[in-house]
């Protein structure tokens, strides 16, 4: 297996279309919780980190949310995105590393976390969480879906518990929710946990 650090890996997986996690949709737990969001949120910052194929920023940008932040170290899913939403601000599709990310150019409302906890190595997941925290503005929000389930495979996806997560999490977040998914795709029914966990003061 290739290093899951380095672009190059997930940019082979695009250009070989070699993309076993892409849905092809917005992940129905994730549209739901859009879905249900108030008006006044469209006006909020999220970022989208990890976002491949971005069908998440689609939707989001769809349903008139004014200010996404697509972030994906490969090209080739961001250049795809581009071409499919010729209108998305240019300037809000950022190629770069998530761990590269500095706090004092990007501060946000909330992330929408999307299969991207999972592709990385998880020797850097409390950098994830800390990283994460500090990109979050005072009471931002950490949403999205976390696998509950061990692959069993030294590669991604790299799954986890719930009691790894909660106690991983806890040293910068308190845990809102934190439970099953109970309508998530059918390939991965029964094997997510949604999660809103707001960052500590
Ligand atoms: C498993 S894919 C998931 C893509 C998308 N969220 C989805 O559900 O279809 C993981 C994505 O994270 C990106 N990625 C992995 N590590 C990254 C990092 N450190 N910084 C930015 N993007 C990263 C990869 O390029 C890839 O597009």
């Amino acid at each position: 297996m290739g290093n899951v650090n380095q672009a190059e890996f997930w940019q082979q997986r695009y250009e070989q279309d070699s993309i076993g996690w892409d849905m092809g949709q917005v992940s129905p737990p994730l549209k739901v919780y859009i879905d249900q969001l108030p008006e006044a949120a469209k006006e909020q910052a999220v970022l989208v980190p990890g976002a491949g194929n971005a069908y998440e920023v689609g939707y989001l940008y769809e349903q008139g949310f004014t200010n996404i932040t697509l972030v994906d170290f490969a090209p080739a899913p961001i250049k795809d995105f581009a071409e499919r939403y010729p209108d998305f601000p240019a300037d809000k599709l950022i190629c770069a590393d998530f761990f590269d990310l500095l706090p004092k150019q990007h501060q946000f409302d909330w992330v929408l976390e999307q299969t991207f906890f999972c592709a990385i190595n998880p020797a850097r997941r409390d950098e994830y969480v800390q990283q994460m925290a500090r990109l979050l503005k005072p009471k931002g929000q950490l949403v999205g879906l976390l696998f509950d389930k061990d692959f069993g495979r030294n590669e991604p996806p790299f799954g986890g518990t719930k009691e790894e997560y909660q106690q991983r999490f806890s040293t910068h977040f308190d845990t809102e929710i934190m439970e099953q998914s109970y309508n998530s795709h059918p390939a991965r029914q029964g094997s997510e946990l949604f999660i809103k966990m707001r960052v500590k003061d």
